[in-house]
């Protein structure tokens, strides 16, 4: 069995609105490993959810993946080519939940409001395994108390209004590991909480990955947080992966302008408010606007004229970690 568990292939997923074209992804290719923490990376704008959508078929209307593939390698039913799948066909409906789950920013976006929090955790076992409702709710307390919720007996009969911002948050995540998936993609699935609750979802991600060897996928903007939690790391700007490779290479030794720029830019713990934080120079580029050259370049501190006229290729830096910079480049590639 391959170690990898979703391979995505120079993926292009597009936005058709009045008339226009967003290239939100252009030709993204990564790999998610089983039991590992792939952490995505980048600003906002990136295409980091827009990865996550593709990969779970739940894109918004107005886009389509126009080019690549997302293999799901399944233990048995061998290979499945997701964006073939149909968005809400049988198998798209039966790998989501049970086989790739996903946890959002927003834990309304996966709960229904008029619904006891122990009754979609059921349903959505009960969607998959054929079990009685009674034993369903016994799984939905077990993993409510496994989130670290306090009371679960009581609070399984509860409405989502009625937990507060953390424990919603864990409730969903109940929701997400209620089937034991073997992916698990997390789209900045604290950003609305405060540290403490941070902290302690991130622990619990991390324990699922150890004892049920669950694949996560971690899409952040948190550099501090990759730092702590990540075994592979992609790091993407305007629909591109600029840099990937396995944490100890990348970010003991980051070697893109914009991933270093990234890591100056992590306050230190200890150094207080008035540390320099090096924010990264100019603003977040326009989707609608690509340049034919690197899309870095017009804020990038090592640009030459070559970086505004050939867009790089991926080059290997090191033993797993790839680069797409000018700058590793040698001169007769791309040249026309
Ligand atoms: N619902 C949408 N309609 C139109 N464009 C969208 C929509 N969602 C995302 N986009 C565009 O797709 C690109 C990638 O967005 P997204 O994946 O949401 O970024 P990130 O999650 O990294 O902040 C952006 O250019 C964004 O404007
Ligand atoms: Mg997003």
């Amino acid at each position: 069995m391959s170690d990898t568990i979703i391979t995505v292939k120079n993926l292009n997923t597009y936005f058709y609105t009045n008339q226009r074209c967003n290239r939100a992804l252009n030709g993204v290719s990564l790999e998610i490993k089983r039991g590992k923490t792939l952490c995505v990376v980048g600003e906002s704008g990136c295409g980091k959810s827009v990865t996550a959508s593709s990969i779970m078929q739940l894109l918004p209307k107005l886009c389509r993946i126009e080019q690549g593939e997302i293999i799901y390698h399944s233990e048995d039913r061998g290979d499945i080519a997701i964006q073939d799948l149909e968005r809400n066909g049988k198998v798209m409906r039966s790998l989501r939940g049970k086989d790739i789950a996903m946890i959002f920013q927003d834990p309304m976006t996966a709960l229904n409001p008029v619904y006891t929090i122990g009754w979609q955790i059921s349903e959505m076992i009960r969607a998959h395994e054929k079990i009685s409702k009674k034993e369903a709710r016994l799984r939905a307390i077990d993993l409510l108390k496994s989130m670290g919720i306090p009371n679960p007996e009581k609070r399984v009969d509860e409405y989502p209004h009625q937990f507060s911002g953390g424990m919603r948050q864990r409730a969903m995540i109940a929701m997400a590991m209620s089937c034991n998936p073997k992916v698990l993609i997390a789209d900045e699935p604290t950003t609305a909480l405060d540290v403490t609750v941070q902290a302690q979802i991130f622990k619990l991600m991390d324990e699922l990955k150890e004892n049920y060897n669950t694949a996560i996928m971690l899409i952040t903007h948190d550099m501090g947080v990759v730092c702590e939690l990540a075994d592979d790391v992609v790091v993407m700007y305007m629909g591109n992966i600029i840099e990937s490779g396995s944490a100890q290479e990348l970010l003991g030794n980051p070697q893109h302008p914009y991933t270093q720029a990234l890591l100056k830019s992590i306050p230190m713990l200890g150094k207080g408010a008035n540390q320099n934080l090096n924010p990264i120079k100019g603003s977040t580029p326009d989707p609608l606007n690509r340049t034919k050259g690197c899309q870095f370049a017009p804020r990038c501190d090592k640009r030459t004229e070559k970086c505004d006229e050939i867009m790089p290729e991926e080059q290997l830096v090191g033993k797993t970690h790839m680069v797409r910079c000018n700058l590793f480049c040698s001169d007769m590639k791309g040249v026309n």
